[in-house]
């Protein structure tokens, strides 16, 4: 447990963390007893000198001022490191932070304190500790925005992390039940008849070989009464992705519990929006299923239908996350009509192979949204790239016997195909864009052997809407 406070001054008694920048020292030597510490600021590299009563102060540095934009990693490391010789309280000197540096701040503190191995059977129990910020009443909001969204983003990376036979769609439902009483806003889930009912075809295709059934969650946060739906979230809530019959090869399958981490930041963002009180009316719709391997699994040459009509000509069942998207982007369109809509996936292993783990994917019509959002990806170091949606690959999706085909059959350009066709769900929207998620929302970590979640996202798209209002 780690409670969060805001202090006006910093108690030189007890355990404090003084971050510097290169070449921006002259504060620190009030807290030391050393002249000039060994100590350049080298991002996210710290020291530690023992104080007057024995108590613990960190440098910790933040590097050239261009690093302010992944603060909260140097903050993650130092805490992770250290905080087990910490004397329970630790307390941070962010006077002389802007707001962007305390939330970064308070972000890297809140995701130290992520314990992943909640399966172990004896879990390591987390000490009580409290983290005082010592900054100026002004900076109080930031520093409770950077709480919450790193306690948001703790939450969802645990739902990535949690393993497939926990994490069915339903206890996905039930999380975004459960956030949605805790913080204060309406979820629906459309369990399996309402999904045949209302024709989520598609979705229902992808589940037919798994014991639990699909649902689509739908989270409405809309504050401003009687006034249209300003941004429309969709997210991929794959919750294993076998490939299905066309299934995929052994190694490295296990990963594929993270499949549905398009969806886990749908589930966040919307949860921290509505506990940020943000002005703005957002939904958000996840799509989630299993796509697993059995008698009753749907099958490459099958023609299924979708929510919008369309009738789609199975290449590949491992191509299962548009299939899903397509039918949770009719259905947002269909009945809210979002001023602008993005969707999150972990879609493709070609925008792995194109952008590695450095970025993700992106698609859009609108050269808005994408400079918003490329500038907002530098600023919170959750990188964007632009991809294009030329007519030239529309082609590839021609099928002879249906509407469509969901894959083109050509190992080329599958992270724009993907895109292209799901672009044929957005009725060409001139505000939609589509994120491809797979090289950044699970992968190495320097906390953990194996890989993880990542929490990319969160901030993205939580600055991004903010920059709505
Ligand atoms: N879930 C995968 C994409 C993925 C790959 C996510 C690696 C994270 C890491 C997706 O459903 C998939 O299998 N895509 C196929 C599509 C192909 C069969 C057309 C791919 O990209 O190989
Ligand atoms: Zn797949
Ligand atoms: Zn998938």
């Amino acid at each position: 447990m780690t409670v969060f406070k805001q202090i006006s001054k910093l108690n030189t008694e007890k355990d404090m963390i003084i971050p510097c920048y290169k070449g921006d020292m002259d504060h620190v030597q009030q807290y030391i007893l050393v002249g000039k510490p060994d100590f350049d600021g080298t991002f996210s590299s710290f020291q530690m000198f023992y104080g007057k009563t024995g108590n613990r102060i960190y440098l910790l540095g933040l590097g050239e001022r261009k690093d302010a934009v992944k603060l909260e990693q140097a903050f993650q490391k130092l805490c992770f490191e250290t905080k087990k010789y910490w004397k329970k309280d630790i307390q941070i000197n962010a006077d002389k932070f802007s707001s962007e540096e305390i939330k970064k701040a308070a972000i890297g503190m809140q995701i130290a304190t992520y314990e992943i191995g909640q399966f172990k059977s004896d879990p390591i129990a987390s000490e009580m500790i409290t983290v005082a910020f010592a900054c100026s009443e002004e900076n109080i909001e930031a520093f409770e925005e950077g709480k919450q969204i790193g306690e948001t983003i703790n939450r969802i990376k645990a739902l990535v992390d949690a393993p497939a036979n926990h994490k069915t769609p339903e206890f996905l439902g039930q999380w975004a039940m459960n956030s949605a009483a805790e913080s204060n806003y309406k979820c629906t889930v459309l369990h399996q008849k309402e999904l045949i009912e209302q024709g989520f075809d598609a979705v229902l295709a992808v589940g037919k070989g798994s014991v639990h059934p699909p649902v689509v969650i739908i989270n409405e946060y809309l504050p401003k009464k009687g006034k249209a739906v300003d941004i429309g979230l969709v997210g991929k809530g794959i919750t294993f992705d076998s490939g299905g019959l066309s299934i995929k090869p052994s190694q490295n399958l296990h990963y594929m519990k993270s499949d549905m981490g398009g969806a886990a930041v749908v589930l966040g963002v919307v949860e921290v929006a509505a506990r940020l009180k943000l002005n703005i009316n957002i939904v958000g719709v996840v799509a989630s299923a299993e796509n697993a391997v059995d008698a009753s699994s749907y099958r490459p040459g099958d023609v299924i239908n979708s929510y919008s009509g369309k009738t789609i000509e199975i290449i590949d069942t491992d191509a299962e996350g548009r299939l899903v998207l397509a039918d949770a982007l009719s259905f947002i369109i269909k009945k809210y009509q979002p001023k602008q809509l993005i969707d999150l996936a972990t879609l493709t292993g070609s925008v792995v192979r194109t952008l590695g783990f450095a970025a993700a994917g992106m698609f859009t019509h609108s050269n808005e949204m994408a400079e918003r959002m490329s500038n907002i990806g530098e600023e919170v170091h959750e990188r964007v790239w632009r991809l294009p949606l030329y007519d030239d690959f529309e082609s590839d999706l021609h099928s002879d016997i249906a509407d469509l085909r969901n894959f083109s059959g050509k190992p080329i350009a599958g992270a724009i195909n993907a895109a292209k066709f799901l672009e044929s769900f957005t009725e060409s929207s001139k505000n939609w864009m589509h994120l491809d998620i797979a090289g950044v929302a699970f992968g190495d970590s320097n906390y953990t052997k194996m890989k993880s979640a990542s929490g990319y996202g969160v901030q993205l798209l939580t600055k991004y809407i903010k920059s709505l209002i």
